[in-house]
């Protein structure tokens, strides 16, 4: 495909759909940026990045080949559109498929003949298929593989990640009809090194269900452990330091506070959705998500039992939480289990303060919280620090030299001398190992 005459659009500039629309502008392509943010499409627009980790120079560097745009209609001129909308949760905990529904119903009307339709976000097996194909050939009298491609390609990106990037990971791609793979295959052999075809979009879709799945089991794992050392008086990051020196059979996975973001706390609950439906509950994931989603608390409670030794009690501790997005450097809130220790300790009274780097400030529950810069000042003012996120960007070792006692869920401060540290995963601080 001579990418140089095709226009490819991007539905959804977000994590995913930001970096795959510089790819394909990077490739050659005319790029249409759909979103529905206005302020994001000016800022896009005017040259200015909205995803950490991009910069601004990388958008200008494409602006002769890409627009954003929120005008539906630019998508008549698309040889291919790719769809990367988010796929949240309910408030019942079930698959929230309104955001696809919703960029489909509007693309639908322009699209042209011959298009590739290529479904990017994380979803259920069979949601290309149900939604997509039955739409298009239902509205527009088409036939797939036909008169229009369609594929499914999970995106796999690890945003922060710098080693491992769009166009070096494997992608894969499952098309609805033999011809509809080959389209999908061609399109994105322009932006990857490696392709991953598989026999249909359903493949495509579980593959990345359960990637996610794994993860999440995986740390579900690492955390029950980690409160069993605790109890037997052993590091769990020694221990699981150890045991990854097996050289096969073992991955190692580490405990924390709990998941976030918008992939490990949701994509399984997808899968397991999907397996519902089948009469085939997956309890691996319902035990791993009530595991992982009870680690906010658990972390409260060490909280409080640190300080109950220092004879103070929550309410009006002065108590930082360091590192609010829910993994290290990025500045992404969602899901993030600080937001869960956040409310637990403001419930039981603490004098809470936030600090980020990388978030000035976020939304929650209403609420716009400013986060604050850390300095020596602000830290030995504390009752305790809890390091929730090791974003580079910290000075750990400020943290160690000035707050009076540290709790570190991270392991952020292996191998730092001094201060008084208690660990997740480690016995209370002061306390000799329990026995038994
Ligand atoms: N963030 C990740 O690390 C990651 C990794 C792999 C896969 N995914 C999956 O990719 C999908 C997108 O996730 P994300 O993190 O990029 O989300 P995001 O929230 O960062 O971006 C989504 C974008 O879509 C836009 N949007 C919403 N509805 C729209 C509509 N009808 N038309 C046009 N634009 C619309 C939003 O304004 C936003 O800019 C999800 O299914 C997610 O599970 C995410």
């Amino acid at each position: 495909m001579e990418t140089r005459d095709r226009t490819a659009a991007v539905i959804g500039l977000g994590y995913v759909g930001l970096p795959l629309a510089l790819a394909l502008a990077k490739a050659g392509y005319r790029v249409l940026g759909l979103d529905v943010d206005g302020k994001k499409i000016d800022r896009l627009n005017a040259g200015r990045s909205t995803v950490i980790g991009i910069g601004d120079d990388e958008i200008r560097s494409v602006l002769d080949r890409f627009t954003a745009t929120g005008d539906y209609a630019a998508i008549s001129r698309a040889d291919a559109v790719v769809i990367c909308v988010p796929t949240p949760l309910t408030p019942e905990r079930e698959p929230d498929l309104t955001y696809i529904r919703s960029a489909v119903a509007a693309m639908l009307p322009h699209l042209k003949r011959g298009v590739l339709i290529a479904l990017e976000s994380t979803t259920y097996p069979g949601t290309t298929d149900e939604l997509i194909r039955r739409a298009v050939e239902e509205t527009r009298g088409w036939r797939v593989g036909e008169d229009f491609h369609l594929c499914h390609s999970p995106e796999r990106i690890d945003p922060g990640n710098r080693v491992h990037r769009l166009d070096n990971s494997p992608k894969i791609v499952g098309g609805a009809t033999s011809a509809c793979l080959e389209a999908g295959l061609r399109f994105y052999r322009a932006i990857v090194q490696e392709v991953v075809p598989v026999s249909s979009t359903a493949a495509a879709e579980a593959a990345k269900l359960f990637e996610n799945t794994f993860r999440s089991v995986n740390i579900a794992l690492a955390n029950e452990f980690a409160l069993l050392c605790e109890k037997l008086g052993l590091s769990v990051w020694e221990v699981i330091g150890a045991a990854a020196t097996k050289p096969f059979g073992f991955l190692p996975f580490w405990p924390g506070p709990g998941i976030g973001g918008h992939c490990i706390p949701i994509d399984p609950l997808y899968l397991n959705w999907a397996a519902r439906r089948h009469g085939r509950p997956m309890k691996l994931i319902e035990l791993a998500d009530e595991v992982n989603r009870r680690m906010p608390m658990h972390v409260v409670e060490r909280a409080a039992d640190l300080l109950n030794r220092e004879g103070k009690p929550v309410r009006g501790a002065r108590i930082a939480l360091i590192g609010i997005a829910y993994k290290p450097d990025v500045d992404d809130v969602r899901e993030s289990p600080a937001l869960d220790v956040l409310d637990e300790l403001a419930a039981r009274q603490a004098d809470v303060v936030c600090c980020d780097p990388l978030v000035p400030s976020f939304r929650h529950r209403g609420r716009t919280y400013r986060t604050e810069e850390l300095t020596p000042g602000l830290l030995q003012g504390l009752d305790l620090a809890v390091i929730l996120t090791n974003h580079s960007a910290i000075d750990v070792r400020l943290v160690v030299e000035h707050a009076p006692l540290v709790l570190d869920t991270r392991n952020a401060l292996a191998g730092i001398p001094g201060g008084r540290i208690a660990r997740l995963g480690e016995p209370a601080l002061g306390l000799p190992a329990a026995r038994g």
